[in-house]
């Protein structure tokens, strides 16, 4: 008995003395090298400690180790190594991931300089302003110092489509931050919400408030983020997220790192239209939700999406960027973006309030759809818009300008009549005795 006892105790002691060396035997004797000094950086060594990549002996060296003559490579303490470690090198252990992430617009989202946007950020704003704004969500383009470290103008960066040293487009760090480099972490919303909110893209805030957002909250612990197997109504049942309409997999599909796979429409532009092969992206998506969703329920929601994008282009947003190429086309306003104050009007209309309503609408955010959204465009159009339109002919000496605008954008669409016209009085009667007998108080 007693013997058996001190048998198991020495088995025991063994094997607790083993366990750090069977740890480290996936680690590779160039990364234990890393690792000695770097237990200086301790964040560093701890974060991927906790990673799955430790666990399957992907170390310092294995990411980070470069060839002499890249322009990123550096000579550090006897070892070629870069900084950047881009999606051509994940792309060695993960190739589909790498290839769907880089036929994706996230990839090419650095691409920004010959827009509207971009003349605004440069020119107007100007170039420190981008760096710490745009770039950080679109990404720089990555530029190396002669001794391979990197330009402090165009890093630290992990915007989604940065250009980097090696002509690769991308960051795998702006989802996966690094060193867990977690898909459990890339599943939250807060993930996307670094880029994806505010007053021109508010998907975060519209998830929030939409009853999908509010699920999740209530039943995060409960979604099983941490599964390796992670299918919507199988694994999970109570929320979709951001990722699970855009990139998880379903009973029918893969993941796909390809974030454009299940869009129909674009709603960022400032005429909405469809996207390519429009068609079976959205049976991609419908599928997403038929894991939650009956087919009525899921048809009956993009008709409500499909009418509030026709009502947005067909009464705003085409009349509206009509009428300013009108205007530009007849030498009211110059063509240039932003030297004439209806070019700002005219831009927020469509990029703001125009973009918030028709996200508000795709992703079940009521108050986005209508206060941030619709009633934000009407205003804008009949307050603003409009009477700077008149505004501007006027001063340029050409009212005749104005008076064809009107005739054929406003005074022949039913849409517009009111703004003609004035109401319908049969119509406001029936408002002022409601009114009158809702609240008793006499209205104007
Ligand atoms: C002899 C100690 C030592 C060794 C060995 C070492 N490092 Fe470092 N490393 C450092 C120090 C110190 C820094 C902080 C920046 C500096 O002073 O150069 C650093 C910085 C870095 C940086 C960031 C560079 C920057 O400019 O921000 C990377 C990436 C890096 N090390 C990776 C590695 C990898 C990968 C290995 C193993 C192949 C490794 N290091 C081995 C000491 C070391
Ligand atoms: C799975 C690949 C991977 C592994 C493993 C890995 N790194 Fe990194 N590391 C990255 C990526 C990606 C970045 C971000 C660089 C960028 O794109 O800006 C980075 C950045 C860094 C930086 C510079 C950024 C900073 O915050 O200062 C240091 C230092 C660094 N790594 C050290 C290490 C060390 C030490 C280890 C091992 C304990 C390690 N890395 C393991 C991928 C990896
Ligand atoms: C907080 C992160 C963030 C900042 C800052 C930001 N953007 Fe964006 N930008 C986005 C996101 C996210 C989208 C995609 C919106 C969508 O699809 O709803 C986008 C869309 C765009 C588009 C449209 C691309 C297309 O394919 O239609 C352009 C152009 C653009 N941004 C340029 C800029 C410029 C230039 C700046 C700075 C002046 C800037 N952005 C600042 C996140 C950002
Ligand atoms: C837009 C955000 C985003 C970007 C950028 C991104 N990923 Fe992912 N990735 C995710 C999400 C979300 C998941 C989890 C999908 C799921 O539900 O299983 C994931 C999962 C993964 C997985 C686990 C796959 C599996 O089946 O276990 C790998 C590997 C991966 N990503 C690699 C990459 C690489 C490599 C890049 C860069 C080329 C990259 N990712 C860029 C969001 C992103
Ligand atoms: C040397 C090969 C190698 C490199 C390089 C590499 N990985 Fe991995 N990665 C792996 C392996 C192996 C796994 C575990 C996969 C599995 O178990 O199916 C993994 C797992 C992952 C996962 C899933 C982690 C989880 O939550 O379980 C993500 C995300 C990921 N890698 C992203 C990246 C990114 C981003 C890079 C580049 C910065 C990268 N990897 C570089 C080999 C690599
Ligand atoms: C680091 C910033 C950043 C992060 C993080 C990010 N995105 Fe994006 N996303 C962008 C930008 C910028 C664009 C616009 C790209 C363009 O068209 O130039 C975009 C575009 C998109 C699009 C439109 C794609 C298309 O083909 O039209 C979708 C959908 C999307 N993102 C979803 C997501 C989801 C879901 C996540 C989180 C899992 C996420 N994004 C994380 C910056 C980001
Ligand atoms: C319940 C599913 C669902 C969830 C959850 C969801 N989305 Fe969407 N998303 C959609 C649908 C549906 C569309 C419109 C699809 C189409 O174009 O046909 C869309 C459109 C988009 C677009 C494209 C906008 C454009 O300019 O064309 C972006 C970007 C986006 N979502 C990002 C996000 C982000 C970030 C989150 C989380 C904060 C999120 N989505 C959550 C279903 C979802
Ligand atoms: C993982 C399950 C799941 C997925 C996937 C899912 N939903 Fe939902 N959705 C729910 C639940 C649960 C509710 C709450 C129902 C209620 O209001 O009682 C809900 C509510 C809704 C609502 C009602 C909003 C409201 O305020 O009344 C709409 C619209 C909706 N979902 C659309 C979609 C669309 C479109 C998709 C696919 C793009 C989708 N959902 C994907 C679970 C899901």
């Amino acid at each position: 008995m007693k013997r058996t006892g001190l048998v198991i105790w020495g088995c025991l002691l063994v094997c607790l003395a083993l366990l750090p060396a069977v740890a480290l035997a996936k680690t590779s004797k160039e990364t234990a090298k890393c690792i000695e000094c770097h237990n200086d950086m301790p964040g560093v060594v701890k974060q991927w400690q906790a990673s799955t990549h430790a666990d399957k002996g992907v170390g310092c060296y294995e990411c980070h180790k470069a060839n002499k003559g890249e322009s990123d490579a550096m000579d550090h303490y006897g070892f070629t190594v870069s900084i950047i470690v881009s999606p051509l090198d994940c792309g060695k252990c993960h190739p589909k991931e790498t290839e769907q992430a880089t036929n994706s617009h996230h990839a090419k989202a650095g691409d920004i300089i010959n827009t509207q946007d971009g003349l605004l950020g440069q020119t107007v704003g100007g170039a420190p302003a981008v760096n710490v704004g745009c770039r950080q969500c679109h990404g720089s383009i990555v530029k190396t110092l002669p001794d391979g470290s990197l330009d402090p103008t165009t890093w630290p960066n992990t915007g989604v489509g940065r250009v980097n040293p090696d002509g690769s487009k991308g960051s795998c760090a702006a989802c996966h931050t690094r060193h867990r480099f977690s898909k459990e972490q890339a599943r939250k919303p807060e993930s996307c919400g670094k880029c994806h909110l505010g007053p021109d893209h508010p998907q975060k805030e519209i998830y929030e408030e939409s009853k999908h957002g509010i699920l999740y909250r209530a039943f995060e612990d409960e979604l099983n983020m941490k599964n390796d197997s992670w299918i919507a109504g199988k694994d999970y049942y109570d929320a979709p997220t951001c990722a699970t309409c855009h990139l998880s997999a379903t009973p029918n599909q893969p993941v796909t790192h390809d974030v454009g796979d299940r869009l129909a429409w674009n709603l960022r532009s400032p005429i909405s239209n469809r996207t390519a092969n429009w068609e079976k992206k959205l049976a991609g998506m419908q599928d997403v939700c038929s894991a939650c969703h009956g087919a009525p329920f899921v048809v009956s929601f993009y008709q409500q999406l499909d009418d509030a994008v026709a009502l947005y282009n067909n009464k705003f947003a085409i009349p509206a960027t009509a009428i300013r190429d009108l205007l530009i086309k007849e030498g009211v306003i110059t063509k240039g973006n932003f030297d004439d104050k209806i070019d700002w009007t005219y831009f927020e209309l469509w990029h703001h309030e125009g973009r918030r309503a028709r996200h508000g609408a795709a992703m079940s955010g009521p108050d986005y759809a209508w206060w941030h959204g619709f009633y934000d465009i009407a205003k804008n159009f009949y307050t603003e818009f409009l009477p700077e339109a008149k505004e501007a002919c006027e001063k340029a000496g050409k009212p005749e300008v104005y008076e064809q605008i009107m005739k054929t954008y406003i005074e022949s669409q039913p849409e517009h009549e009111w703004f003609v016209k004035g109401f319908d009085p049969k119509r406001l009667d029936e408002i002022k005795k409601y009114y009158e007998e809702r609240y008793h108080q006499k209205v104007q």
